[in-house]
């Protein structure tokens, strides 16, 4: 072993034996999706593990169960309302059964990198869409980023046509059923932890994603190949359940809300390049990247673009405005 080797094999044994809490401590468990080491929202969490176990032993202990292994998105919003999980940070598409609001970050084309959704984000509109779902018992505590969508399926998608008349894997999300329904395709809504089987078995013919997420589930192994297409976001919610949070000591609170802060300050700064490192990872696994010429994504804008019209009564005009001043 290198001594780097070395060093991350010390560090995962203590991240390990730091999840026993001890007697008297408040647990805090994190249930998540993604891997843990090499994604935006996987590094975050494990970053804000490491540090509340570190600066918070003897109050607060933190275990974070990556990977689906506690619950699936579909479950643990539920999962936090009964007090069976304390954090969790699903992307911002699954608030569907919660609010509207978020459906904004859905639409196709919308933000034109993750840096305007972050401004946007950040904005008064943005900081107040984090407590849009407090009386359905939920508080969001900050935005975390992954990165922009790109398309994939079981053969070339260059133009939109391409995509006609495949099935494609969508997050329950009723933006992005419509999305897929206006390039002719035939959404079908699945958990991120059935995904790469359906591609596998034919279930399902395509999907998007991020970067990280297509390497990290491996959905390059049993695709074409992904088109970069940037179309959209995906961008999560921290959140935690309103009884939960309000009944922790003031300065306990305080104390996980500064590290929170500053923990997402840190790796949202990083998303961009972890999904970059993503991509050429699947290019040096051997995985297939399509870019588009300008004229090319032109074409999957005139297409999906027109589905920001069903949903503008749901999201406010003045936010895709705002949106869309951003980008300018
Ligand atoms: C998905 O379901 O595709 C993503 O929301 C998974 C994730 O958490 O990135």
């Amino acid at each position: 072993l290198t001594t780097a080797a070395m060093a991350l094999a010390v560090a995962a044994t203590a991240q390990t034996a730091t999840a026993a809490c001890d007697d008297g401590e408040i647990v805090i468990k994190f249930s998540h999706v993604t891997n843990s080491d090499r994604h935006p929202k996987g590094i975050a969490a494990t970053l804000l593990q490491e540090r509340v176990n570190a600066e918070m032993d003897g109050t607060a202990c933190m275990e974070v169960f990556p990977n689906s292994t506690l619950y699936n998105d579909d479950q643990v919003l539920e999962a936090m309302l009964q007090g069976d999980v304390q954090l969790a940070a699903p992307s911002l598409s699954k608030f569907e059964q919660f609010t509207k609001t978020f459906r904004l970050f859905d639409l196709p084309f919308m933000f034109k990198n993750i840096d305007a959704v972050d401004e946007f984000q950040n904005s008064e509109t943005g900081q107040a869409m984090k407590e849009s779902m407090t009386r359905r018992g939920l508080l969001g505590l900050q935005f975390w980023h992954n990165g922009m969508k790109q398309m994939s399926a079981n053969k070339p998608l260059i133009e939109p046509s391409d995509a006609n008349g495949l099935k494609f894997r969508v997050q329950n999300s009723d933006v992005l059923k419509a999305q897929m329904a206006a390039l002719g395709g035939s959404p079908q809504p699945m958990a991120f932890s059935e995904v790469y089987g359906a591609l596998q078995t034919g279930v399902v013919d395509g999907q998007e994603n991020t970067w990280s997420n297509i390497y990290g589930q491996k959905f390059f192994e049993v695709q074409d190949g992904i088109t970069e297409t940037n179309h959209g976001i995906i961008d999560y919610l921290l959140v935690t359940n309103v009884d939960w949070w309000e009944s922790l000591d003031a300065d306990v609170r305080d104390q996980l809300a500064t590290i929170m802060a500053e923990v997402t300050e840190t790796r949202n700064a990083a998303s961009f390049e972890v999904n970059q490192q993503n991509r050429q990872a699947i290019i040096d696994a051997g995985g297939t990247v399509r870019e588009l010429t300008g004229e090319q994504r032109a074409k999957w804008v005139e297409v999906m673009k027109p589905v920001w019209e069903q949903f503008t009564d749901d999201v406010g005009q003045e936010n895709i405005d705002a949106a869309q001043a951003i980008n300018a």
